[in-house]
């Protein structure tokens, strides 16, 4: 099967680009970077208030987690977080897991970080819901590691869905992403004479769903089948309700946990957008995928590729497990280690390892986008 023509990456990439034209990008990487200090800050703040770690003591991350009253299935957070503080200098890990030294963080100093913040958010021209979730996030991380608050609550406030909007789809990497998925699966529907079958999963509040759809609608391709999937019935109604329009476009749940009720070799292509890290077993996931798809079928995917310290103080609680369940963990080689998203290097092995020849990454390294490490992969079967 011969790969995908690189005249079709060119014009993805250069299709995302002009998607962003309007945004001053020279601000971006320091605005990543102010991300990443508030959300230290508001981890060290938690953990100086509750009096987990005070200075003079020294503290195993277990003995700093029951002073906090983390529930068990938020306790890989709080691991990581005491992680990724000892590694930015926040705090000393010394030796055998345990803690001390919390470099303390003040009120003050957080909330300056967080009207720096707020500047250079509008500097760029990004929405409000995506800085006001995450500082409300930090306002409420007591009360959500302790499952008195649930962040669910907090992103989708009487079931409005405009923070998941912001955050999945208005905002500068999503931008970039969403269209070039858009162009370069209507490039490979288009090599579909019959038409194509394109399986969509974890679809969620469809900020991917949409460019694809309408960019498939501007082509005039005809047969087409899109199925808009997630593991959570919460979001097949209100996208129902927003592609009522195109009869083509079919609602269901599938989680990729588990094994589909869909006969293997059924579909042509599967976009799965920031949905494939919550495979419990990576490996697994993409072998079912690529059952799914027939001879020559392509999975498009959209992954963050770095671990950003301000998923970890908000988004993060939803890819916990269930309330009331113990802490659980992957049962691949993340297994031990609290991560959760894969570097590129990680997905180009894991992709290849399944079989899949793997396409160019978009966007490619350096360039205006490289502080976000958000990527498009594309694999074929
Ligand atoms: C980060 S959101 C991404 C939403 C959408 N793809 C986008 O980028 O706009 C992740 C979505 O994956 C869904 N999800 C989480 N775990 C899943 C699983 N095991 N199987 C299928 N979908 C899952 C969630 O319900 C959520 O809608």
């Amino acid at each position: 099967m011969t790969a995908l023509p690189d005249s079709w990456f060119a014009e993805a990439a250069e299709a995302g680009m002009a998607a962003l034209r309007g945004y001053d990008l020279t601000g971006l990487a320091g605005h990543m970077r102010r991300l990443d200090e508030t959300a230290l800050l508001g981890m060290a703040r938690v953990l100086r208030n509750d009096q987990a770690l005070t200075s003079g003591t020294i503290r195993s991350a277990d003995e700093v987690m029951d002073t906090l009253g983390v529930v068990p299935r938020h306790r890989w957070i709080v691991r990581r977080w005491l992680k990724v503080l000892s590694d930015e200098g926040g705090l000393t890990e010394s030796g055998r897991g345990r803690y001390r030294d919390l470099v303390v963080a003040g009120d003050d100093e957080f909330a300056a970080s967080a009207a720096a913040l707020d500047g250079s958010r509008q500097a760029l021209g990004c929405p409000q819901e995506l800085t006001r979730f995450f500082l409300d996030a930090i306002s409420w991380l007591p009360q959500l590691v302790r499952d008195e608050v649930s962040v669910q609550s907090l992103m989708f406030p009487d079931g409005d869905f405009s923070t998941a909007m912001g955050t999945y789809a208005d905002n500068i990497i999503s931008i970039f992403t969403n269209r070039a998925v858009a162009v370069l699966v209507r490039r490979i529907a288009e090599s579909y004479p019959r038409g194509s079958r394109i399986l969509e999963v974890g679809a969620g509040v469809g900020g991917t769903t949409a460019g694809i759809v309408g960019e498939l609608d501007a082509a005039g391709i005809s047969g087409i089948g899109y199925e808009f999937t997630d593991l959570s019935r919460f979001f097949l109604s209100s996208a129902a309700e927003r592609f009522a329009d195109r009869p083509w476009v079919r609602f269901g749940l599938l989680d990729i946990n588990d094994e589909p009720d869909r006969p293997t070799h059924s579909v042509d292509i599967i976009v799965a957008a920031n949905v494939l890290h919550n495979a419990h077993d990576i490996d697994a996931v993409l072998a079912r995928l690529r059952r799914l798809l027939a001879p020559g079928g392509h999975l498009v995917i959209i992954e963050s590729c770095r671990e950003h310290y301000q998923v970890m103080t908000s988004m993060q609680f939803l890819m916990s497990g269930r309330v009331g369940e113990p802490e659980w963990d992957f049962a691949d080689f993340r297994a031990g280690t609290d991560r959760i998203f894969l570097t590129e290097p990680e997905w180009l092995d894991r992709l290849r390892s399944r079989g899949f020849r793997c396409g160019p990454v978009l966007p490619g390294t350096g360039g205006a986008l490289a502080s976000l490490a958000q990527h498009v992969f594309t694999a074929r079967s």
